[in-house]
């Protein structure tokens, strides 16, 4: 006979990602930052620094665990991929600054990511990652530069934010909005891994591509 007792307590708390339930489709990995894609749709592109938890997180934002290569060693990837969802495209750039990479790969993978966020007119807006450990490299604030300066819709996701207490996240968020010049607003505290602000950056990016399609 079982006793009665009460459930136990939920252990999965967050919320999934609207963009989860969506189909998803890959659709290629481009050499080309001003690829074009054939059909017209808002783009999302993921910026961050090489192992920042890029394609971790796009993996939890769409909800497939294997979409976008994820890596125990960085540098793994190193063109545009490009998945669709019914409504939007997201693109997974290489990361920046990946210290064992040659001169010349790093230098591939600079022209290539300013050249999507300089150049390629089609795109909507950037989730820019930042390990929430980590103070802003030099690299970060030249990329938050140049999103500055073209005044791009962007959203700021802080990355393994599991690694801090709730507090420190917090802390973090501020000092690093008030360091970048983003406002507040645009942060949002994430974990690839135990799914923190996982529904709420999904909900803002495809927030952020409905005012685009309107
Ligand atoms: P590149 O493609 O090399 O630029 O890396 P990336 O930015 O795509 O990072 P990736 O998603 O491959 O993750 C890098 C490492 O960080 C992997 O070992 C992940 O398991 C780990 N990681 C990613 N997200 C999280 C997270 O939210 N929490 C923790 N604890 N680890 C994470
Ligand atoms: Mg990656």
């Amino acid at each position: 006979m079982t006793a009665m007792t009460d459930p136990p307590a939920p252990t999965a708390m967050h919320r999934s990602s609207p963009l989860a339930q969506l189909p998803i489709e890959f659709i290629g990995s481009f050499p080309d930052p001003l690829v074009r894609l054939e059909t017209p749709l808002p783009e999302i592109a993921f910026l961050g620094r090489s192992n920042v938890g890029k394609s971790s997180l796009l993996n939890a934002l769409v909800g497939r665990r294997k979409l976008a290569r994820v890596s125990a060693s960085p540098g793994k990837t190193t063109l545009l991929n490009v998945f669709r969802l019914p409504t939007l495209y997201l693109i997974d750039l290489p990361g920046y600054g990946y210290a064992r990479a040659s001169h010349s790969d790093r230098a591939g993978f600079a022209s290539l990511i300013k050249g999507v966020l300089t150049r390629r007119t089609t795109l909507t807006g950037v989730v820019w990652l930042l390990d929430i450990r980590h103070l802003p490299s030099k690299e970060d604030r030249e990329y938050g530069g140049l999103l500055a300066e073209r005044g791009i819709p962007l959203l700021v996701a802080l990355t393994k934010s599991d690694k801090l207490n709730r507090g420190a996240r917090g802390e973090r968020l501020r000092e690093l909005a008030k360091a970048l010049e983003v406002p507040e607003a645009q942060f949002e505290l994430t974990s690839s891994s135990t799914g923190l602000g996982i529904a709420e950056l999904g909900e803002s990016v495809l927030a952020a591509t409905a005012t685009e399609a309107r």
